[in-house]
């Protein structure tokens, strides 16, 4: 799929501004703080209804005005969207699609699907395992929307559940078993949904990432993504068995959890192992062979969504790619060819192969102003 235009109105720092893609590989280039993450942002914000630095609609819009509207016109293989999403300073946001409002968010999705890679992005090395989870399901919102209410119902319920167990450790609430009951219930319930198909995805990422690294690194060395949750259970057990082995765990973590306050068992707690050579990746190599491993894992993503949707997604380098050397850059270019739509944010063109940068769109930003070059 293509963006042929993004509109941004009172979004971040932009006031009114109309960018219209004309090349498979745009540039933005501009010094720091002048509102290049803020465009990739929009068009995440349009692939997963999730921004990846805030959660609070308020912050996207434009200090001192009530809304933001972001516009893009895209187009797929068989037909072109124009899609609106409306942020709000108070109250919710709205979405329309083709000048139709959308009564359901989740038909919002799928519609534009990107693969980012920022600096965040080393933390699926370096960071906690949330953001190793965050990842997975930032790929399984796009290629199943309706992953997003899985994901909604079972945060209430661990609320819900982490407010009741919390209340109990501080003698504000009395301990119902019978109502503790039916929230284990709700939390395994909810809990597999999201266990399970984080578990698939990774098997289907493991192979093309391995195949990924294997080329980039020169074939010596071996990656592994493990999901790790936080009961076992194999791909083949019926669903009352996975729930059965859910619920046990539960049992067993249930003295620790009244003592914590909190609830130990369950997707929020899932671990995502990524080793090479069998050594976690975070305690192996340099910054470089880390860099060599998300880009791995992107383009895996990329592949995955791919061959999945029947389209290639966007591609967005938000200040990454002139961190890579300038073969790795290159391996990384041949990879995605013309058929991806790439947008590469930068402060300098000095770092660029000159080949491509020819072919390239682009585009200068300024205090939330663009200008076409
Ligand atoms: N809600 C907002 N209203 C106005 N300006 C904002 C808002 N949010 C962020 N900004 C401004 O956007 C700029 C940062 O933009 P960003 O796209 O992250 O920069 P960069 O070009 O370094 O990627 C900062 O100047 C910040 O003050
Ligand atoms: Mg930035």
């Amino acid at each position: 799929m293509y963006i042929n235009r993004i509109h941004l109105k009172q979004f971040r720092n932009y006031v009114n501004q109309i960018v219209d893609f004309t090349a498979s590989k745009t540039i933005i280039l501009g010094n720091n703080a002048q509102g290049k993450s803020n465009l990739l942002e929009a068009m995440q914000l349009l692939s997963t209804l999730r921004s990846p630095r805030v959660s609070r609609d308020r912050d996207l819009v434009k200090n001192g005005e009530p809304t933001a509207e972001i516009t893009a016109i895209c187009r797929r293989s068989l037909s072109e969207v124009e899609l609106v999403m409306r942020l709000r300073r108070e109250g919710r946001r709205s979405l329309g699609l083709n000048g139709v409002n959308l009564t359901r968010h989740l038909d919002f999705l799928g519609q534009v699907n990107a693969v980012c890679f920022s600096s965040l992005d080393l933390d699926l090395v370096r960071g906690s395992p949330e953001s190793r989870r965050d990842w997975l399901d930032h790929v399984l919102i796009q290629l199943e929307p309706v992953y997003l209410s899985f994901l909604q119902q079972y945060n209430q319920v661990l609320r819900q559940r982490n407010a009741l167990l919390k209340g109990i450790r501080q003698g504000k609430l009395s301990n119902d078993p019978t109502q503790m009951a039916a929230w284990d219930a709700q939390l395994v319930a909810t809990g597999t949904r999201i266990t399970r198909r984080r578990s698939r995805l990774v098997q289907r990422l493991t192979p093309i990432a391995q195949k990924w690294h294997s080329s980039i690194s020169g074939g010596s060395e071996l990656l592994n993504i493990v999901y790790s949750p936080k009961f076992q259970f194999q791909d083949a057990d019926t669903i009352e068995a996975i729930h059965g082995a859910f619920l046990a765990q539960i049992q067993v973590k249930a003295i620790a959890e009244y003592h914590q306050g909190t609830s130990l068992v369950g997707p929020h707690r899932d671990e995502v192992n990524l080793t090479i050579n069998q050594t976690p990746a975070k305690e192996y190599g340099s910054q470089g062979q880390q860099r060599t491993l998300v880009l791995a894992l992107k383009l895996a993503e990329l592949e995955l969504i791919e061959s999945i949707t029947g389209e290639p997604p966007l591609l967005l380098l938000d200040d990454v790619l002139a961190e890579l050397d300038l073969q790795r850059q290159n391996y990384l270019l041949n990879a995605i060819g013309d058929r991806v739509q790439t947008i590469i944010t930068t402060t300098h063109l000095g770092a660029f192969d000159g080949g491509w940068l020819n072919s390239a769109q682009i585009l200068q930003v300024e205090n939330g102003s663009v200008k076409f070059q």
